[in-house]
């Protein structure tokens, strides 16, 4: 299977899916459906994969882990012990960090229609406020005293990202400055007093090999961006931030994020820049998370409606990609992963929602095995964006999530409303 990834996501010898050794189905019985399964050790070697990546080409980075793609306390003490910061994009997410273990000096906050109250919060917590518009510096002068260190987000004219959605920079784009206004906004920034020390992009969320050339030109125009500031303000920007992003192959068709490429890309350009002293700056989320969640679902339908049908119990309030992005997720008939009587289905959520469909449409129907009903379905590569977007509609409790590790497995958020 294009999917299996040896030691984390295996077919095992009866034909079963395995997570990190752990029977799926076994996994299915004993902490119920819906769950979301984790495995501890493809997060932190999907870090380590960055890491490597930067150290290769940089003794001066830092890796802020964007966890609004998984915000589960487990999954962000792991990555605290690997050394990681934060990218958080509301205060509560920086509380959730803080109490997680991270000291507020490795805290980033990054929003976007920021109110008073989130101001008054993040300044009252000390944590860093990376400026989205010219209306959030001047109501920041409410809440921070002189001095306080800030960064711009700018938007750099291009994005990229898997869905329009995810898109963050570019035309009708809500997210940064735009650079017509920028010049605007570091003359306001030290009109209130703040002390501008790092420019900062996100063109958006979920770009894969194909994209990187376009990414590495934002590269360029930030840069860009960046010393024409430093000769404004006259002295020199602490870091250069270049956001999240990097995807992951959600089918078999989507190709290897090319970690070297765009690593060794913003290294080269930021050394050749007048900006080599400046701290690089990263926030992948989805890259690290991503392919290291499955849910686990069961199969309660199997019928031919109008169209064959497996109904299973969670929906888009379980994960929310396939209906908000019309985004494609792999899916394993857990006790019998290879098959060959395969048939098309509709893999339908049980919400009271006609676009409650797991496939990537409802007209598209997924070529599965033929199961049984109590049979376990297991959707790949959702430990991104996945319970992080869940919801509680249709007022059902949001699902269990565990964490597999070599020791054993463990519940790390009960199932709640
Ligand atoms: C400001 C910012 N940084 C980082 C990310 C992380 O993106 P990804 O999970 O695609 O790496 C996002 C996602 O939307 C974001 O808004």
């Amino acid at each position: 299977m294009w999917w299996e990834k040896k030691g984390h996501l295996e077919v095992n010898d009866e034909n079963h899916l395995a997570i990190l050794g752990r029977d799926a189905c076994a996994l299915a019985k004993e902490y119920g459906t819906p769950l979301y399964v984790y495995d501890k050790q493809r997060i932190i070697d999907n870090f380590s994969a960055i890491r490597s990546a930067f150290q290769k080409c940089s003794d001066n980075f830092r890796i802020h882990y964007a966890m609004k793609a998984n915000s589960n306390p487990e999954v962000l003490k792991i990555l605290c012990r690997e050394g990681a910061y934060i990218d958080a994009v509301s205060p509560y997410e920086a509380k959730i960090a803080m109490d997680a273990g991270y000291p507020r000096e490795k805290i980033m906050f990054t929003g976007t229609s920021v109110s008073d109250s989130d101001l008054k919060m993040l300044v009252d917590d000390g944590i860093f406020i990376n400026i989205d518009s010219l209306s959030q510096i001047k109501r920041l002068r409410k809440f921070g005293g002189e001095g306080l260190n800030v960064s711009l987000r700018w938007n750099p004219g291009m994005g990229a990202g898997h869905h329009s959605h995810t898109i963050t920079a570019g035309k009708y784009i809500k997210f940064g400055i735009p650079e017509s206004k920028l010049s605007s906004a570091v003359d306001l920034i030290k009109e209130s007093g703040f002390n501008l020390v790092g420019l900062h992009q996100h063109i958006g969320s979920g770009w894969l090999a194909d994209d990187v050339g376009v990414f590495l030109e934002t590269v360029d125009r930030t840069i860009g961006a960046a010393v024409k500031i430093q000769d404004k303000i006259g002295h020199d920007l602490e870091f250069i931030d270049f956001g999240g992003g990097p995807g992951i192959p959600y089918c078999a068709k989507d190709k290897e994020f090319p970690l070297d490429v765009y690593a060794k890309g913003i290294c080269s350009k930021v050394a050749s820049s007048p900006l080599r002293n400046a701290q690089i700056a990263v926030e992948p989320g989805r890259y690290i998370v991503g392919d290291a969640g499955v849910l686990l679902l069961e199969i309660n339908t199997v019928e031919d409606k109008n169209v064959p049908v497996i109904g299973v119990n969670g929906g888009f309030n379980t994960l929310a990609r396939p209906s908000f992005y019309g985004s494609y997720h792999e899916m394993v008939v857990c006790n019998c992963v290879a098959s060959k009587d395969e048939k098309g289905f509709m893999v339908a959520g049980n919400l009271c929602e006609s676009g409650d469909v797991f496939s990537v449409n409802r007209e598209i129907l997924r070529k599965l095995p033929v199961p049984s009903e109590g049979d376990v379905l297991a959707v790949l590569d959702a430990g991104a964006y996945g319970y992080s977007m869940a919801s509680t509609y249709n007022s059902r409790p949001k699902p269990r999530e565990v964490l597999v590790d070599g020791k054993g497995v463990r519940v790390v958020r009960e199932e709640a409303w």
